[in-house]
């Protein structure tokens, strides 16, 4: 089986860029980063990725004067290192259905909460783990799910409950989802590698 070539976009830390390096380099997945590109100039998840060879790359939203321009930019970078499947991990800028058609169900995000819950336009980051507190929910999760036109709308492949603590702050909540998410995002990947992910109409079958 050959390498899956992953191109990863990222906007802050990257933290799940990194499981997803350390599960190749661990020999969990079957796959290669090829290229990672941030919305953000000076975004730690660049450094990650120049620490293990990868190609990186700015790309700012600020520097074209229309989306469409700028996501041209990023598919062009995607398509020269001959992508396969488009990572999101922690990237804040909405991509829009021009994007989105350039890799048909071929792009995967991961979101920090239990979908349809706390997401949508305006939920990354840490203003998830606010809401969540903020509502009282008791549990709240990671979802992992294929983009489609929408914003976080897209089929479901793999969801994960976390609880929520009586004492917990945005901070510690975000951080025990992550360690969630730093294990539910490779095993996602690792399932569309081996072909093993079905979409039929909003499910994602798990063969
Ligand atoms: C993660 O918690 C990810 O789920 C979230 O941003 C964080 C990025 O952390 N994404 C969203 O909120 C998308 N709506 P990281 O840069 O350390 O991987």
């Amino acid at each position: 089986m050959q390498n899956l070539k992953l191109g990863v976009l990222v906007s802050g830390s990257g933290t799940n860029l990194q499981s997803i390096i350390d599960s190749i380099e661990s020999g969990y997945l079957q796959a290669e980063v090829v290229v990672v590109i941030s919305s953000k100039e000076g975004a730690y998840a660049l450094e990650r990725a120049k620490r293990h060879n990868i190609p990186a790359y700015a790309v700012e939203r600020r520097n074209f004067d229309s989306q469409e321009k700028y996501e041209d930019e990023i598919i062009e970078l995607l398509k020269k290192h001959r992508v396969e499947l488009v990572v999101l991990a922690g990237f804040v800028k909405v991509l829009s259905p021009h994007f989105v058609r350039a890799f048909p169900n071929r792009i995967m995000n991961i979101h920090p909460a239990l979908i349809p819950s706390f997401c949508g336009k305006g939920f990354y980051g840490k203003k998830v783990h606010e809401a969540v507190i903020n509502y009282g929910a008791k549990i709240t999760g990671v979802t992992v799910h294929f983009v489609d036109e929408g914003t976080d709308t897209g089929p479901i492949i793999l969801q994960k409950a976390v609880p929520v603590e009586d004492d917990d702050t945005p901070e510690t909540l975000a951080a025990r989802v992550l360690e969630e998410e730093h294990r539910v995002y490779p095993e996602a990947i690792k399932l569309y590698s081996e072909g093993r992910l079905e979409i039929r109409g909003r499910r994602v079958l798990i063969k």
